[in-house]
Order: C-alpha cells, then sequence, then structure tokens
C-alpha cells in the first residue's frame, strides 16, 4: 500500500526557529511555507532525502490558534512528534482498503495537504497510537 514514508510531522511552538535549527543541524533543505486555515496550521515541509516513490520530509507544525489539533496537541504534550506520514499512489484506494480492513478513518475523504497533495488520517486508535496520515502527492 505504500510507497515511502512520505513525511514526520512535528509540533513546534516557533515555525522560524524550527526552520532555522532543522536546515542547520541537519542540513534539511526548506521546499516551502504554506498555511492550511482548515487545519489552523503554518507549515514547513523540509526535504530529508530522495526515495524510490518521491521523497521523505520532516514537516513542522505551528498552530494558528490555540484550539486547532495542533494547538490542543502541543497544550496537552509540548513539541514534539505529532504524526507519520506514508505515501500512497492512489488514496481513494488506500482509504477503501483501510476501511473494509475495519480501520478508524478520520477523514472518510481525501482533503487538501501540502503542495496540492491529496491527504487523509487514520485514527491513533487503529494504529497502535500513532495518528496517521496517506499523502498522494500533486500530479506534476
Ligand atoms: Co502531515
Amino acid at each position: 500500500m505504500f510507497t515511502r514514508i512520505d513525511h514526520v510531522g512535528i509540533a513546534c511552538r516557533d515555525l522560524e526557529a524550527s526552520i532555522a535549527r532543522y536546515t542547520a543541524m541537519f542540513g534539511l533543505t526548506l521546499l516551502g511555507r504554506e498555511t492550511n486555515d482548515a487545519q489552523g496550521v503554518h507549515e514547513a515541509m523540509l526535504h530529508v532525502a530522495d526515495a524510490p516513490g518521491g521523497f521523505s520530509c520532516v514537516q513542522l507544525l505551528e498552530p494558528t490558534r490555540p484550539d486547532s489539533p495542533v494547538g490542543r496537541f502541543l497544550d496537552a504534550h509540548g513539541e514534539g512528534i505529532h504524526h507519520l506520514a506514508y505515501g500512497v499512489d492512489d488514496i481513494a484506494a488506500a482509504l477503501a482498503q483501510l476501511r473494509d480492513g475495519g480501520a478508524q478513518l478520520i477523514d472518510d475523504q481525501p482533503r487538501h495537504g501540502f503542495g496540492g497533495s491529496a491527504i487523509a488520517f487514520v485514527h491513533p486508535h487503529s494504529t497502535g497510537g500513532v495518528l496517521t496520515e496517506l499523502v498522494e502527492a500533486a500530479r506534476r
């Protein structure tokens, strides 16, 4: 089902400071910043390495408001790993397969992700406590 680890999402309180840390410490390349109002996040995607199914990234997430999902996560857990995202070729097919297998989906339908991608989340109840995201990259 999966083509790669697409990204690891990391919750932070200061996006610019986190971008500076990850680029300086690990030499990651900033691909871009976006604000996703529907999800209540300012986000940055940083390239880690090319992978057979695309490439892998770190996604830094700063909440736009305290009552957003990432804002509540920061309140409860502080900064740190927020979710794990796998790449898929066909997100609709992957969601159907997971639903048929009894997985608890947060998103029945894909929604808009970074860079024109389609994303959907699987509830941590189904994955041993890991908020899990599927990513179908934008068609180029
Ligand atoms: Co993500």
